[in-house]
């Protein structure tokens, strides 16, 4: 990263996603909001410490849904958005008051601690079907297993599609979709076809829900709708499209990103392994350490809003890096060290304010069976190559790997 005058742009090139948390900490020590051009070439703030990162997630002037401040948005910035199905646009994440009060009171009873507790015993069952399915496909010639494709991917994946009553056959195909949708720069065409294809599926799969009702949250959801009509037909399939994205791509990445974690540092994976009681804080650690939301969590400035000592002009995109705040060593001392003793609470990985992740109590809960049984069944897990080959998706919004080679030992 080249050092420039302040508040001229910082450019991030691809090695970013490769290694933020240096770039990261250089940015920290410039100032709380820095301007900086992403390695796809959006100009944007991010907003890199701690306090100023917990205030501006609960800003009401930084706005979510941008199509309201049409007249300030700069289109060269944004491109031409007509390509991204309108259907999937009205969700919560990105909408304000009062539509996204309305749409988040839809569906936040059925993520309750106390509902989302009644699914232990089924994330149980799924982890160790999937924990054994792959100990008995793993080759015997020492050829490492991918943990992401035959564990952390399915776990969430089947998790979320029976909770909604999306058939898991068809998850290959949201697969493709999703991993188009949230990557930085997808072309117009592949933008476009994925986000009809994924529009039109889930049309038909709400039809279907009519048609024929399940005992599931999507059936719950086409009910609710026709009951009184407190949403309409696109809110109800941006919600579907929301909730399968957000219940795979992140859950997916703390297993993988935390596993890693453990992986490189032998103290904490033996500390861990001796007192399983820890999981719980683990996952609070891991989600700190390295969550799966990295730095894209995105909102618009709808009038001038001052951070630190930088004004932020009307239209102007915000990011606020929730895996720089959480290594701020200003709120957490030995920020950049992983200590699966550690009070992580307070972490901004769940975001924070209106917006904070409805699926919290589901991902922790996953988490924790997930790194419980996967550690008790596997004693001598170990990486199945050097840790500088693992690549990282060149995402702003996700931080993943794409491969996790591991020896199953
Ligand atoms: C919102 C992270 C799992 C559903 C968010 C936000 C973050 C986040 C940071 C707020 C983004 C912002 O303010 O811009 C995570 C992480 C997860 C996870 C790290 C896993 C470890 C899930 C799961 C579901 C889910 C499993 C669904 C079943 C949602 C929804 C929102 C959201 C619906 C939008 C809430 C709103 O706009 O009010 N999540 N999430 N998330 N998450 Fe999650």
């Amino acid at each position: 990263m080249a050092s420039t005058a302040p508040n001229a742009p910082e450019t991030l090139d691809a090695s970013f996603f490769q290694d933020p948390q240096p770039v990261y900490a250089q940015l920290r020590k410039e100032g709380p909001v820095r301007r900086v051009t992403l390695p796809h070439g959006w100009e944007v703030w991010i907003v890199t410490k701690y306090d100023e990162a917990r205030a501006a997630l609960a800003d009401p002037r930084l706005l979510k849904d941008g199509r309201k401040l049409d007249q300030y948005l700069d289109p060269e910035l944004l491109g031409d958005q007509s390509v991204f199905a309108e259907a999937l646009r009205a969700h919560m994440l990105s909408s304000d008051p009062p539509d996204h009060t309305r749409l988040r009171k839809l569906v936040m009873k059925a993520f309750t601690s106390r509902r989302v507790e009644a699914l232990r015993p089924r994330i149980e069952a799924i982890t160790d079907e999937l924990l054994e399915e792959m100990a008995a496909n793993a080759p015997t010639d020492g050829t490492p297993v991918d943990l992401i494709n035959s564990f952390a991917f399915p776990l969430p994946m089947t998790v979320i599609c029976e909770l909604l009553g999306v058939p898991f056959e068809d998850r290959d195909d949201f697969r493709t979709w999703s991993t188009v949708v949230v990557a930085d720069n997808p072309t117009e065409e592949e933008i476009r076809s994925a986000s009809y294809a994924m529009a039109g599926y889930l049309s038909q799969l709400i039809a279907r829900k009519r048609a024929e009702p399940e005992d599931d949250l999507l059936t719950g959801l086409v009910q609710a709708r026709e009951d009184d009509d407190r949403f309409d037909e696109n809110e109800l399939i941006a919600m579907t499209f929301l909730l399968l994205v957000a219940g795979h791509e992140t859950t997916v990445n703390l297993i993988g990103n935390g596993v890693v974690a453990l992986l490189r540092d032998p103290d904490q994976l033996t500390r861990l392994r001796s007192d399983l009681s820890l999981v719980p804080g683990a996952v609070e650690e891991m989600l700190r350490f390295d969550g799966p939301v990295n730095l894209a969590t995105l909102r618009f400035a709808s009038e001038t809003v001052q951070i630190g000592d930088v004004e932020i002009a009307p239209g102007e995109i915000v990011l606020v890096s929730l895996g720089s705040a959480n290594h701020d060593p200003g709120r957490f001392d030995d920020a950049d060290r992983l200590d699966v003793g550690r009070a992580a609470q307070g972490h901004l990985a769940f975001g924070h304010g209106i917006h904070y992740c409805v699926g919290a109590p589901l991902a922790r809960l996953e988490g924790e069976i997930a790194f419980r049984k996967l550690l008790t069944r596997f004693p001598g897990l170990a990486l199945g190559g050097e840790p500088e080959q693992l690549r990282w998706r060149e995402s702003s919004l996700i931080r993943g790997l794409e491969r996790l080679p591991v020896q199953l030992g």
